[in-house]
């Protein structure tokens, strides 16, 4: 488990294991009812999510003995030539945001992935989500697409409202250079 401390707390980043899935699913929950994390309007059975989510890059944070956040990806595509390409979701708890837990969610996606020989880690973020832009700028991502009214959400406080994204993408320097 890699460790960190800041101001508030110790905080470490280990493997995300089954028991954790209430923990993870609640702060998942918690992103989807601000209405600037997703287009998805539910959670998933742990089952469901853990079939699209290779293990080795699934990771929670721990401080105090809660789980904090969680990051996970899964596959672009089945083509070969995109094997290396995966697209993340990172979610920290309301309550501990702000203090750098993000960040080390995806320090540890961006050392799992490129160990794993995966070159490039991409997400899609709303327009309106200035903390998840900023951490992903902080932390080796660029924007490489602003899209516009690419969906609208089926439920929750954005329901019905085009939204725009930024695709944002992190190219390895050490994987298939
Ligand atoms: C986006 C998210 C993962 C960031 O995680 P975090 O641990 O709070 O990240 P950090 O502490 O590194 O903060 C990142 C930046 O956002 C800012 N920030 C964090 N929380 C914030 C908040 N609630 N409101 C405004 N800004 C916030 C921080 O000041 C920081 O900016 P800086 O680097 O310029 O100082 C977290 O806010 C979250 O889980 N949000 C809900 C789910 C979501 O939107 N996920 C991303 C989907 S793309």
């Amino acid at each position: 488990m890699t460790t960190r401390t800041d101001s508030s707390s110790d905080v470490g980043v280990r493997p995300m294991v089954e028991a954790d899935w209430p923990d993870v699913e609640r702060i998942w929950a918690a992103g989807i009812a601000t209405g600037d994390a997703t287009f998805e309007s539910s959670t998933s059975t742990w089952d469901v999510f853990a079939a699209g989510r290779p293990a080795a890059h699934r990771h929670v944070a721990v401080g105090g003995g809660t789980v904090l956040g969680w990051v996970a990806c899964s596959p672009t595509s089945s083509g070969a030539v995109y094997a290396g390409v995966v697209e993340h979701s990172v979610y920290v708890a309301p309550d501990a945001q702000g203090r750098g837990v993000g960040g080390l969610l995806l320090d540890a996606l961006v050392a799992s992935t490129e160990a794993a020989g995966i070159w490039t880690v991409q997400s899609s973020i709303f327009l309106e989500n200035e903390a998840s832009l900023r951490l992903h700028l902080r932390h080796g991502f660029r924007v490489v697409g602003h899209r516009e009214r690419v969906g609208r959400a089926a439920a929750g406080p954005a329901a019905g409202r085009w939204r725009d994204t930024l695709l944002v993408e992190r190219r390895s320097d050490v994987v298939g250079s």
